[in-house]
């Protein structure tokens, strides 16, 4: 009898390799805010979604990648990764990686795509997909050319609240939509002693950021707002940059601040809806007051992060006598994704919206057919017209057509 003949013998209720889940190997760059967040999600999503099909892949943190080893060691250490990387480009080349997720600033998500394209691996990048449109389409194209699977992550779409708003949308419940407003509020730059450069201050520095607010914050109010009300065709806008100069980290020197540190835009929508969206860093008070409402002919919706399980919902069919405000609290088993975690009236929390994006994606692996709940390239690539529009009304003070996502 052979060593191995007997081991089997000795360990019958053992599963065999070929009923092993398939694992989809997860090589993570950046190890920074989402870094976290990301990794979070690909240790939890298995535990929640997905349990009993046989074809769903399980995602594990085989690589982690970034330029301090010692810090990426404590990281991989945290969050139990298999490996590291220091170099990006050595882990879009590694076999033994199916799929990259890019958590790195933004300057760095188009050579990253399309590394992991010339390597054949899926792809999941951090919102916004580009600088600009421009490096936006160069992805797309090659992204869709190279028929590999995508995600941006624009994860607010995820929590059971907003989901719901968007099945309630979809449903046509609201009937005629009139109008669409969205603020994303915050007041952590008021500081004029505050650098431009380096981790998490990047955002300050336009050529690694791309733009300010309107990349980093309305960018996901342009996202939530598409999917469920349909494309923006044109735009109208104001930008204002208070501080106008900063040290910089790399030089030592005062730069001068080119990011809008603070947006408003009107914009009408194709269905025929107007809309207003503000954003800003130098709301004092406000930490990160994401909300949007949607008014209709029959009913309205609204949503605010800070209440993040909460749906404001106006029903005008209801008796005169009781029609009001109600505010459906989304954590029953009837409500999107609640229902996988805990005990109907237990509240989920931001870092639940990445374990449900990537529940998404997983599905879209097992399922490429179905319809997909998450934003792809293509559909980022919309959202980066509508950022570059806004720049652009806001620069020659002109309404502005809105590029349209058919590359
Ligand atoms: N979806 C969301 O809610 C959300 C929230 C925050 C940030 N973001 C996006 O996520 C991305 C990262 O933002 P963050 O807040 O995590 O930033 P961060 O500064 O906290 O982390 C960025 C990480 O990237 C690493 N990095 C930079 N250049 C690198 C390179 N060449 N090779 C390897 N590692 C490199 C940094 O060392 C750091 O670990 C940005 O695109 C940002 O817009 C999205």
């Amino acid at each position: 009898m052979t060593k191995t003949s007997t081991r089997s013998k000795q360990q019958p209720t053992s599963i065999c390799v070929s009923d092993a889940p398939r694992e989809l190997r997860i090589g993570l760059v950046g190890y920074g805010f989402m870094g976290r967040a990301h990794a979070n999600a690909v240790h939890q999503v298995a535990h929640f979604f997905g349990k009993n099909s046989p074809n769903r892949r399980v995602p594990v943190l085989q690589a982690v990648c970034g330029r301090d080893a010692e810090k990426l060691s404590e990281f991989a250490k945290t969050w139990s990764a298999r490996s590291t990387e220091t170099d990006w480009r050595k882990l879009v080349a590694r076999s033994d990686v199916d799929a990259v997720d890019i958590c790195t600033p933004n300057d760095s998500h188009m050579e990253i795509a399309l590394a992991c394209v010339k390597h054949g691996k899926m792809i999941l990048c951090e919102k916004p997909l580009a600088l600009d449109g421009k490096q936006g389409t160069a992805m797309v194209r090659a992204v869709e050319k190279a028929k590999l699977p995508n995600l941006v992550w624009y994860n607010y779409r995820f929590l059971p609240a907003v989901t719901l708003a968007k099945n309630i949308v979809d449903a046509g419940e609201l009937g005629k939509v009139f109008h669409y407003r969205a603020n994303f509020l915050q007041d952590w730059t008021i500081s004029a002693d505050l650098p431009q450069g380096g981790t998490g201050l990047w955002r300050l520095d336009a050529k690694v950021a791309g733009s300010g607010v309107t990349g980093d914050l309305l960018a996901h109010c342009i996202d939530t707002a598409r999917w469920i009300n349909g494309d923006i065709t044109e735009v109208s806008a104001m930008t204002e940059t208070f501080i106008k100069s900063r040290v910089h980290t790399a030089t030592g020197k005062q730069q001068p601040v080119k990011i809008d540190d603070a947006c408003a835009f009107l914009a009408r929508f194709k269905n025929g809806s107007m809309a207003v969206f503000e954003s800003t860093r130098y709301a004092r008070g406000h930490k990160a007051l994401y909300t949007f409402e949607i008014n209709g002919e029959h009913k309205s919706l609204a949503w605010d992060l800070h209440d993040l399980n909460r749906l404001s919902y106006f029903d005008h069919s209801v008796n005169g006598d009781r029609r009001g405000w109600s505010s459906i609290h989304c954590t029953d088993g009837d409500h999107p994704y609640a229902g996988n975690w805990w005990v109907p009236g237990l509240g989920l929390g931001y870092e639940h919206s990445f374990v449900h994006g990537l529940h998404e994606f997983l599905n879209s692996l097992e399922s490429p057919k179905a319809e997909r709940r998450f934003a792809d390239f293509r559909h980022a690539l919309g959202t980066q017209f509508v950022c570059d529009a806004v720049l652009e009304a806001a620069r020659t003070r002109r309404w502005t057509r809105v590029k349209q996502a058919r590359v």
